[in-house]
């Protein structure tokens, strides 16, 4: 027997470059990733079993509770691989919006990888190895290597290729405070790669993303000079809200930044930013069903 809380934070894109496609199918990508102590909770806890089951409860009725779910396909998949046998029981406190671009249901399964291994090991058991663990996240999603543990990474790859991010550039981006913002609408990443295939010049070029990430890197370029997302050039001809409001929040000089393949943006914040008129200034554009989270990136 034993049982864990564990935070699941959200993710935001700073820099997504999609440069092409690749022979597996998916789509290479040089993009710099950070996680914010904004997020969902996990309760965990397991007993020993005949053989082993996962039970999965969330407290938003719109998502699945089984293999549908990335939390539960991850506990599946680390009981399998492990070889225990346990009934291992989450439940799912839901605060990040889905179809957002924030990675939450990626965030979730690693949580839940991360969450285990610390029970195995309390229980005197095996779990999985570190290489076991990346492996089985990488199968999960794309985006769930990234989660396994909270620091800023350059994401190459499919996203399963990460490196950390140093120096002056780590400091420039950890504890940076944003504005976290998502239209009542969603939009699915399949459709975004899709539609971003078949639009004529849409990839950006290699050595294009990775200059601008070493100009980042090297103090040469201010990090909201790096801002870039690929995903933008496909969502912002079909939702018309986006436009409108990047272009306010830019009169009060912020730079604002779609995440992942959307909806949800955000804006970096400076020491002046008045956050309740920003926070405004969301709703009046896009509606009191928006979402909108001041945050604070992880390190
Ligand atoms: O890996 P994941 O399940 O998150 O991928 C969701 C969708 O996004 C898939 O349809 C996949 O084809 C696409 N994708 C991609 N290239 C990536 C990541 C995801 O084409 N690097």
């Amino acid at each position: 027997m034993g049982q864990i809380e564990v935070f699941s934070p959200a993710k935001i894109n700073l820099f997504l470059s999609v440069l092409g496609r690749m022979e597996n199918g998916f789509h290479e990508l040089a993009s710099l990733v950070a996680q914010v102590d904004f997020g969902d909770r996990l309760f965990i806890d397991w007993e020993a079993a005949d053989s082993a089951a996962v039970e999965l409860s969330c407290d938003d009725p719109s998502l699945p509770t089984d293999s549908g779910n990335l939390a539960y396909a991850a506990a599946e998949g680390f009981l399998l691989r492990s070889g225990l046998k346990w009934r291992v029981r989450i439940r799912l406190e839901k605060r990040i919006p889905h179809g957002a671009g924030l990675g939450g249901g990626s965030s979730n399964a690693s949580a839940v990888l991360t969450a285990l291994g610390k029970l195995a090991q309390e229980a005197g058991e095996l779990g999985l190895s570190r290489g076991e663990t990346l492996e089985l996240a990488a199968e999960l999603g794309s985006d769930c290597p990234l989660f396994l543990d909270q620091k800023p990474k350059l994401m190459r790859g499919r996203g399963e290729v990460l490196s950390p991010v140093f120096g002056a550039a780590a400091e420039d981006l950890v504890g940076r405070e944003l504005l976290l913002f998502k239209p009542s609408f969603s939009i699915s990443t399949p459709w975004a790669y899709k539609t971003l295939a078949a639009t004529e010049g849409a990839y950006d070029q290699r050595e294009w993303a990775e200059e601008r990430l070493a100009a980042w890197s090297s103090g040469d370029l201010d990090l909201s000079q790096l801002l870039h997302n690929s995903f933008e050039k496909v969502a912002f001809p079909k939702y018309a809200a986006f436009d409108p409001l990047f272009r306010k929040m830019k009169g009060y000089s912020l730079e604002c930044l779609m995440s992942g393949s959307g909806s949800s943006c955000f804006a970096l914040l400076s020491s002046s930013s008045n956050v309740a008129l920003l926070e405004g200034v969301v709703r009046d554009c896009w509606g009191d069903r928006v979402f909108v989270k001041r945050a604070k990136v992880l390190g």
